[in-house]
């Protein structure tokens, strides 16, 4: 190929390059309330959910991803939350075959930790919880928390400590989520049928409203431009950095702080859960390196 054909092609992929790795910041500009107009503010960078006894409330992205990094700073709901839950995922919503990834904020009376709950979605498939208590207090201050997806392995990050890792091992028939785009949810709800202690305590209205506050919503990721997104979003180029080889993998450090978090704050795991096991098998992720 000559030098002209060659500059051509390399500026081809560059300009779809360029096209879709993607920075979306600010919530005023990337997401839009979806419940609970009525008692719920989005201004700038900020993002104010609100749960009171006529409705709670949520927010979502205008655009859907395929990999990259999808962070948001939070100040859980304070002083008695006991049954509310704030969420912050990612969902194809794409109904029985849906791809999710969860962080999900279980509340507490005054004083008592709050949960942080992940899960994982593939294909409609889920039961993949995992469960921390904070190491810090969540509602004093924001906290960030970070969902970084790549075509090898999906990172859930907390004040950049990753707490838990789902690789992908779909060479040997372990499904993993590289096909379909997912927008950005987040929502403050009423979970006290489950969320505190299991659902035994309840919420105290008294205490309403309850409010979430979130901001600094950045998306470095590849923008969902239907299938063609398939390969274009996993194609390994500079511009598509979350392909770089530094990403497939946590190096030692990051791993030594993922060890320290499990070992210390971890409360739930579904592969060490024995009421959950399927004919009495674990998941075969369950069997698989996770970092
Ligand atoms: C949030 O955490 C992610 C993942 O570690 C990091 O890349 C990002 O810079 C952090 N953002 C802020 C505002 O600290
Ligand atoms: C609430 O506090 C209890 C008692 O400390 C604890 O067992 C539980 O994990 C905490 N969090 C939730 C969401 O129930």
């Amino acid at each position: 190929m000559g030098i002209l054909q060659a500059l051509l092609v390399a500026l081809f992929i560059a300009a779809i390059a360029f096209d879709q790795s993607f920075v979306d910041a600010s919530i005023s500009k990337s997401m839009y309330v979806n419940w609970g107009a009525q008692h719920t503010a989005i201004s700038g960078d900020d993002l104010q959910l609100v749960l009171d006894q006529t409705s709670g409330s949520g927010a979502q992205s205008k655009r859907a991803f395929l990999f990259g990094s999808l962070e948001m700073l939070i100040k859980l709901v304070p002083g008695n939350s006991a049954g509310t839950v704030t969420a912050y995922y990612l969902s194809s919503s794409t109904m029985n075959i849906r791809d999710e990834i969860d962080f999900e904020f279980l509340g507490n009376i005054s004083g008592q930790p709050y949960i942080i709950h992940t899960n994982i979605y593939i294909h409609g498939i889920g039961s993949k919880e995992q469960q921390f208590h904070p190491w810090f207090d969540p509602t004093a201050d924001f906290h960030n928390y970070t969902i970084h997806w790549n075509p090898t392995e999906v990172v859930w990050y907390v004040d950049s400590l990753p707490i838990r890792v789902f690789r992908n091992y779909e060479n040997e028939g372990i499904a993993y989520p590289n096909k379909q785009g997912m927008r950005v949810y987040t929502s403050l709800w009423n979970a006290d049928n489950w969320a505190t202690r299991g659902g035994l305590v309840k919420i105290d209205w008294n205490s309403a409203p309850f409010i979430a506050r979130l901001h600094n919503f950045r998306a470095r990721a590849c923008k969902w431009n239907g299938p063609v997104s398939i390969s274009q979003c996993a194609f390994k180029t500079p511009a598509n950095w979350w392909t770089s080889p530094t990403y497939s993998q946590l190096g030692y450090a990051k791993m030594g702080q993922m060890k320290w978090v499990r070992d210390h704050y971890m409360i739930y795991d579904y592969c060490r859960d024995t009421t959950k096991t399927l004919n009495g098998q674990m998941p075969p992720e369950c069997f698989k390196p996770q970092f």
